[in-house]
């Protein structure tokens, strides 16, 4: 089997690789149907169920809040909560609310972030803060994070309390990152425990979501949250790495502006390593420091740093870092037993560093 569906109702992956065929073939996903069938099919549950849950106030806020649903995404989490569900019975109905709330938790944080990184394009499309400016976006964001509520709710109160767990590290991992490393903290540390927070939290949520709701028991649910957190900050590594790595790395395949990071100044681990090296005394680091300090706002110098990060060990050394989260990913999985749930786990595990949007 493949994880084609784990890519999303909209084809993230192009390109990946198959199934590891490492699982046992007699041990099929429970549920009636082929698991890519399952799972296409939860998805296309959960973009009706979103498109309803993001509309319905008036006019003029439903444009605001369906603007970024409309506009793409990979919906990596929701499907991930699909498969995760597969560990134990995915026909369950809690299981497609719980994928539509991590997704629209998921989008309401890119609403508040696009404020912060002052970023002029989300998922292809212009970001919501550049249309309808600042207010309007934080508060559409916070609308978008009130309906997450309000789906939750329905999900009784361990899965509440989830989602406030889950909510408050992704905003102190928003906020840790803002406000850096307090003085003497290590910056590299200081940045893997942000990507934990803002980004492996939910992703753990949507896993651990699928499994819970389904019924799959502790020991399952223990894994995939491991699993889950190390997979988000393989993700999220991968995406700043994607963002300077390539110059070819176009806004048509990620929806998003190369170099906005570097632009804005936000820490990245190719940037932070690149900080750390300077500060030993390597020359050819301190130069692409020097550079990233400098004024980034026109175009051609922007293409130039990103060119220069493009091909710096530094880029090189995070995408390992990257691989060493994928594996510890994988790791996480050893007590699942085999079969196809497991294999599209380590698959989209596998994929989700080597993705080219
Ligand atoms: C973007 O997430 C934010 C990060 C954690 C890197 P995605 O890459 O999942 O964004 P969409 O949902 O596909 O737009
Ligand atoms: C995305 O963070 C937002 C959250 C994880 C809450 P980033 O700022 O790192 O991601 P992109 O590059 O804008 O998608
Ligand atoms: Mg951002
Ligand atoms: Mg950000």
């Amino acid at each position: 089997m493949t994880a084609s569906a784990v890519r999303g109702a909209r084809g993230t992956y192009p390109g990946a690789v198959s199934g590891s065929g490492e699982g046992d073939p007699a041990t099929p996903a429970r549920g009636s149907q082929p698991l890519d069938d399952s799972l296409a099919d939860g998805l296309e549950a959960v973009e009706e169920r979103l498109l309803r849950a993001v509309g319905h106030v008036d006019d003029l806020v439903d444009a605001v809040a369906r603007h970024l649903v409309l506009a793409g995404g990979k919906r990596v989490r929701p499907a991930l909560t699909l498969l995760t569900s597969h560990l134990g019975d995915p026909r369950r109905p809690e299981v497609v609310t719980a994928a539509v709330a991590v997704e629209m938790t998921h989008l309401a944080s890119l609403y508040h972030d696009d404020v912060m990184d002052s970023a002029p394009l989300r998922r292809g499309a212009a970001a919501a803060h550049q249309l309808w400016g600042n207010e309007v976006a934080i508060l559409t964001g916070d609308l978008l994070f009130a309906r997450a509520s309000r789906l939750v709710a329905d999900l009784g109160p361990d899965a509440v309390r989830l989602q406030a767990e889950t909510f408050e590290r992704l905003c102190l991992g928003q906020l840790h990152e803002t406000m850096g490393p307090r003085p003497g903290e290590d910056p590299v540390a200081h940045h893997l425990q942000v990507l934990r927070d803002k980004t492996g939290s939910l992703i753990a949520t949507s896993a651990r979501y699928g499994a819970q709701l389904s019924g799959a028991g502790a020991e399952a649910t223990a894994v995939v949250v491991a699993y889950g957190e190390a997979v988000g900050v393989a993700f999220q590594i991968a995406d700043d790495v994607l963002d300077l790595s390539d110059p070819t790395s176009r806004a048509e395949r990620t929806g998003k502006v190369p170099g906005t990071d570097l632009r804005e100044g936000v820490a990245t681990l190719p940037t932070l390593l690149a900080r750390a090296d300077a500060a030993r005394g390597d020359g050819r680091a301190a130069a692409l420091v020097e550079a990233l300090d400098s004024d980034l706002s026109g175009d051609a110098e922007l293409e130039a740093v990103l060119v220069a990060f493009g091909g710096a060990p530094q880029t090189q050394a995070a995408r390992e870092e990257a691989e060493r989260w994928s594996q510890r990913a994988v790791d996480a999985l050893a007590p699942l037993p085999g079969g196809e749930v497991k294999d599209a786990l380590v698959e989209f595990a596998r994929e989700v560093v080597q993705r080219d949007r």
